[in-house]
């Protein structure tokens, strides 16, 4: 549910205190080694050539033999077993499951939580599905080049049998992961527009994944609801009409539609591409993108969270910047963290248990979007206006430049947590930092 932070505060013995030792057994960075999994998977990478219809041949990487790779399903609280093996590339490869609360050494980094799978060798990633919703995994070694040329898919989580999550009563469930090939915008993997032949007052839900570089931007010929944000439930969403919704690189948002009395409706779901949802032989007429875009913030009904944010144990100052410099040769504009650019920005210390806020101050001119790895965290603010609607809970999230926001996030999976900059080039030059657990 939506009010599942993760934070267990019953099991916890509270917030650690200076002094106090807080020891991280190694057993709690890694999934029950004992315990049978439900789902077992193996994915195997390969540098080939990859047909992208609409686009061409393009040299890149492929997941079991296609970009995107086979989409994932499991289901909340299943143990998810993955043997990924490289097969060809070269620089080696991994998987990061983005956005979920893997335990660390299951995330999936090379040169943090393991190293690169060389050609010819494999890893065995092992982790609960804790939280249902849409989520991926892509490669995190050279990660801007490897996810840019194919080296990723979805993986898609169903609330435990017992849940009563309002988003998961629709007919139809799918995915839409929107991805840019050799300048081409493209919808699961092909440039080309897909239906959804749905009944007249069918809800489909469509889950949109956003694996590229910049903003993709959601909107529709006939109102639909968001009803999660990066996997989490958005609570009583209303129908959203005349209105786009944005997507930060690496974020999801999970939508419904439901199916017109008559024709289609057209759901538009960034660079260009669209999803005609009901009758599939009817055209609709194009529709404008509109102008406004949606506050998630004042979005949906405001709920209590489940940890108190307002005495937090730790306050980080989260500061962006803009550096011109030359760096290997190569003139550029660089991006620091209060001042430092990976990798010498200092680490965010945090405990077991703690409360954790981070005031995220854009100074650099561009629009970041911000990743946390292992946590998912909770809007409080944007430019001082506190949040209004349910709580608004990203793993990715938008700073636009010159935008100040607060997130918090209850430190409850310790390990060593990248936090970085989705517009993966801008992570390499300097907009890298991590989070890590004493
Ligand atoms: Cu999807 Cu460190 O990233
Ligand atoms: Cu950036």
């Amino acid at each position: 549910s939506v009010m599942d932070m993760g934070g267990d505060a019953a099991a916890s013995d509270g917030h650690h205190h200076a002094g106090t030792a807080s020891a991280i057994s190694v057993t709690s960075l890694t999934a029950d080694p004992d315990r049978r999994p439900d789902v077992r998977i193996r994915l195997v990478a390969r540098a080939e050539t990859v047909d992208i219809p609409g686009v061409g041949p393009i040299e890149g990487y492929t997941v079991n033999g296609t970009s995107p790779g086979p989409t994932i399903r499991a289901r909340q609280g299943d143990l998810v077993e993955v043997e990924f093996v490289n097969e060809s590339v070269t620089a080696g490869a991994t998987l990061h499951w983005h956005g979920m609360d893997v335990p660390n050494a299951a995330d999936g980094v090379a040169g943090v939580t393991q190293d690169a799978v060389a050609v010819g060798e494999s890893f065995t990633y092992r982790f609960e599905a804790a939280d249902a919703g849409t989520y991926w995994y892509h490669s995190h070694q050279v990660s801007h080049e490897q996810v840019e040329r194919g080296l990723f898919g979805a993986i898609v989580i169903a609330p435990a049998r017992s849940s009563t999550a309002v988003g998961s009563r629709a007919e139809q469930d799918v995915v839409a992961l929107l991805h840019v090939y050799a300048g081409r915008h493209t919808l699961n993997g092909a440039a080309q527009d897909t239906h959804v032949v749905a009944a007249p007052g069918a809800r489909v839900r469509v889950r949109v994944i956003n694996t590229d570089q910049g903003t993709a931007s959601v909107w529709s010929s006939g109102p639909f609801r968001v009803v999660a944000t990066d996997g989490h439930e958005v609570v009583s969403p209303s129908d959203v009409e005349g209105q786009t919704v944005r997507i930060p690189a690496g974020g999801r948002l999970d939508v419904t539609v439901v199916a017109p009395e008559r024709g289609a409706v057209d759901l538009h779901v960034g660079g260009g591409r669209v999803i005609h949802i009901g009758d599939a032989s009817a055209s609709t007429p194009p529709a404008p993108q509109p102008n406004r875009s949606l506050d998630l913030l004042a979005y949906g009904s405001s709920t209590p969270l489940d940890f108190d944010a307002s005495t937090p144990d730790r306050i980080f100052d989260y500061v962006i910047g803009r550096r011109w410099g030359i760096i290997d040769g190569r003139p550029g504009n660089f991006w620091t963290i209060n001042g430092h650019m990976f990798p010498d920005v200092p680490m965010f210390h945090v405990r077991d248990g703690e409360v954790v806020v981070m005031r995220l101050r854009n100074e650099s001119g561009e629009v970041h979007p911000m990743h946390l790895h292992g946590h998912h965290v909770v809007v409080l603010s944007r430019n001082g206006i506190s949040a209004s609607g349910s709580p608004w809970i990203v793993d990715s999230l938008d700073v636009q430049a010159g935008e100040r926001y607060e997130i918090a996030f209850v430190a409850d999976n310790p390990g060593i947590w990248m936090d970085h900059c989705h517009t993966l080039p801008h992570a390499v030059d300097g907009l890298t930092a991590h989070v890590m657990y004493e």
